[in-house]
């Protein structure tokens, strides 16, 4: 009985505290991909960048024990956790070129749900992982984090979700209260100094009156505070073309792609919605859409002349803010990629990514165009991601199912790129006495590079320096083995006291050294 109770109680501390995936770490209780469509050997290099979270409120034992900015590898293994780097809510993690180096991307701050308007900056994190900067909103308005990206070298772009006192009698306001409407501003700040350089906002550019979800419908706010304010536009993401100054920009709540001039602020095209400037092909409606993305080329179609390419997450799908069903347009969400024609009005459906199954994603979710025309999907509130071959073959295919009380995982966004990064940190080593010999157990977070982890015992005693590095010691090798995920397991026949591991790349070169560590004795099984 009381050894059941033990076993018990063991399995509830690891599950609000860790996992035990890693004895190199149990600290961390790290999410687990259910991959139902192994990655096959036409899924595009790269890793997997995520922040999964819980749909359910906290402490209900749902989605992932440990929230936060993740990468993995898509065999479903963990290649860096950024829990308790960043917090207490991360989102829109990605990599950029920043002066010539690659750097990381983080959202943190809050979220006020149901409305999903972020309050927090961005963190930009080195490729050792070590705080680069933060960049804040500037002139007192807080950042959102629906959007980031580098305009230059010295500015960056991101939305602020302003709540304003308005006149919205002429958009069915009945009561007195109703004053209240979201202005959708993006800022341009230097990176060094967070100075705002320019700022847009919606509310000097788009009529409200456009809009797909009306003041009355209370599906994007009731107007009656700066919480419950009126989203009218919901600017969930826009992309940016610095040679031109144009900006691409989606409206979720006006069902609505925008086109815009970054010198006058003025629309240039409007697709979609209730006002479209074009006539749209079969399959491009939308609405309630994600991640609007312009695009120099795409297979064989290119931005040129009066032609532009451009992609986007079609949800078709809306949270019911008002109680009641969803709201629907379609019954599955899809990534599209869309052929315009400028001077026609047109627009053209030239590809399009379904899930397997189908899935209707009510909020979140983006499509991401590869270097090699695969399309990476994250879907959203449902908890998934998946890879697509051009012509839409899912070859690739996960759940971010990481509760033993069932689903409840959502990403905002999640993407594939190629990072490479060598931690600032240490390795993480433990090694354990067995009765036949030593098991040793490395990992090192973040690290991409390592092909050879070579471990030594630490001979001379006296000149052992523990939790650090023996200039004098001797050092004899007892094997090595091939880096085998985030943590690599070594076995050895030897009983070495003081032991330490060195990580070499595939060009055999020395990229760090372990602190020497002393080996440890148990006496009952390890529970791991
Ligand atoms: C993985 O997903 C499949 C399909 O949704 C489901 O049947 C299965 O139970 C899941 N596995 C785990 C371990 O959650
Ligand atoms: C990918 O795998 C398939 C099926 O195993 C095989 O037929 C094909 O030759 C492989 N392609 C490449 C580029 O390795
Ligand atoms: C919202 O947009 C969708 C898709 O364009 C359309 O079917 C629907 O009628 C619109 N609803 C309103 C209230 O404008
Ligand atoms: C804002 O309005 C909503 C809807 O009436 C209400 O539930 C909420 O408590 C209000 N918030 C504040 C801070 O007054
Ligand atoms: C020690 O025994 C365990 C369990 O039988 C085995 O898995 C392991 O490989 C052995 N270690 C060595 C170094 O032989």
């Amino acid at each position: 009985m009381a050894r059941l109770s033990n076993l018990v109680l063991l399995y509830f501390t690891a599950y609000v505290g860790a996992n035990l995936a890693y004895k190199s770490r149990p600290d961390l209780a790290v999410p687990v991909l259910n991959i139902t469509i192994p990655a096959t050997n036409e899924t595009a290099d790269g890793l997997i960048f995520y922040t999964p979270e819980s749909t359910f409120a906290d402490n209900t034992g749902h989605g992932p024990a440990q929230s936060g900015p993740y990468i993995y590898t898509d065999k479903g293994e963990l290649v860096w956790s950024g829990f308790g780097y960043i917090g207490p809510r991360s989102e829109n993690f990605q990599v950029h070129t920043y002066r010539g180096e690659q750097v990381l991307s983080i959202f943190e701050g809050s979220h006020n749900s149901p409305m999903g308007h972020g309050h927090g900056h961005t963190t930009i994190l080195d490729n050792k992982y070590r705080l680069l900067k933060q960049i804040k909103g500037g002139g007192h308005k807080l950042a959102d984090q629906h959007e980031f990206l580098f305009f230059d070298d010295d500015s960056a772009l991101f939305t602020v979700y302003d709540p304003e006192i308005h006149d919205l009698t002429d958009y069915g306001a009945t009561s007195e209260n109703q004053q209240w409407i979201l202005d959708n501003k993006i800022q341009k700040v230097n990176t060094d100094t967070n100075q705002v350089l320019w700022e847009w906002s919606s509310l000097d550019h788009v009529n409200p009156a456009g809009t797909n979800l009306t003041l009355q419908s209370g599906n994007a706010g009731l107007g009656v505070n700066s919480s419950q304010v009126w989203h009218y536009f919901y600017m969930n993401a826009f992309d940016v073309d610095p040679k031109s100054n144009t900006y691409l920009l989606s409206a979720r709540s006006m069902c609505t792609i925008f086109k815009m001039d970054g010198n006058t602020g003025d629309i240039i095209w409007q697709l979609g919605g209730k006002n479209s400037d074009f006539s749209l092909g079969e399959g491009v409606d939308f609405c309630y859409q994600h991640d609007t993305r312009m695009h120099q080329k795409y297979l064989h179609h290119e931005t040129k002349g009066s032609k532009e390419i451009i992609s986007f997450f079609d949800n078709s799908a809306h949270e019911n803010l008002a109680g009641g069903p969803i709201l629907q347009t379609r019954d599955y969400s899809a990534g599209k990629v869309v052929e315009l024609d400028t001077k026609k009005r047109t627009a053209k459906l030239i590809a399009m990514f379904r899930a397997p199954g189908d899935l209707s994603v009510r909020s979140q979710g983006n499509c991401q165009l590869l270097p090699n025309g695969n399309a990476f999907i994250n879907w959203g509130y449902d908890g998934a991601m998946s890879e697509h071959k051009p012509d839409g073959t899912t070859i690739f295919f996960t759940k971010l199912d990481s509760g033993r009380f069932g689903p409840g995982s959502e990403n905002y966004r999640a993407f594939k790129f190629n990072w490479h990064a060598v931690p600032h940190e240490e390795p993480a080593f433990v090694a354990f006495k067995e009765s036949n010999g030593t098991s040793l157990y490395i990992s090192w977070n973040g690290d991409t590079e390592t092909t050879i982890w070579k471990f030594y015992e630490q001979k001379n005693g006296k000149e052992v320096l523990l939790g650090g590095t023996s200039k004098n010691g001797k050092e004899v090798l007892l094997g090595g083995t091939s880096k085998n995920g985030f943590e690599t397991k070594f076995q050895t026949g030897k009983s070495p006291a003081h032991v330490v591991a060195k990580a070499y790349d595939g060009h055999g070169k020395h990229l760090v050294s372990s602190l020497v560590i002393k080996v440890k004795e148990y006496r009952s099984p390890l529970h791991y």
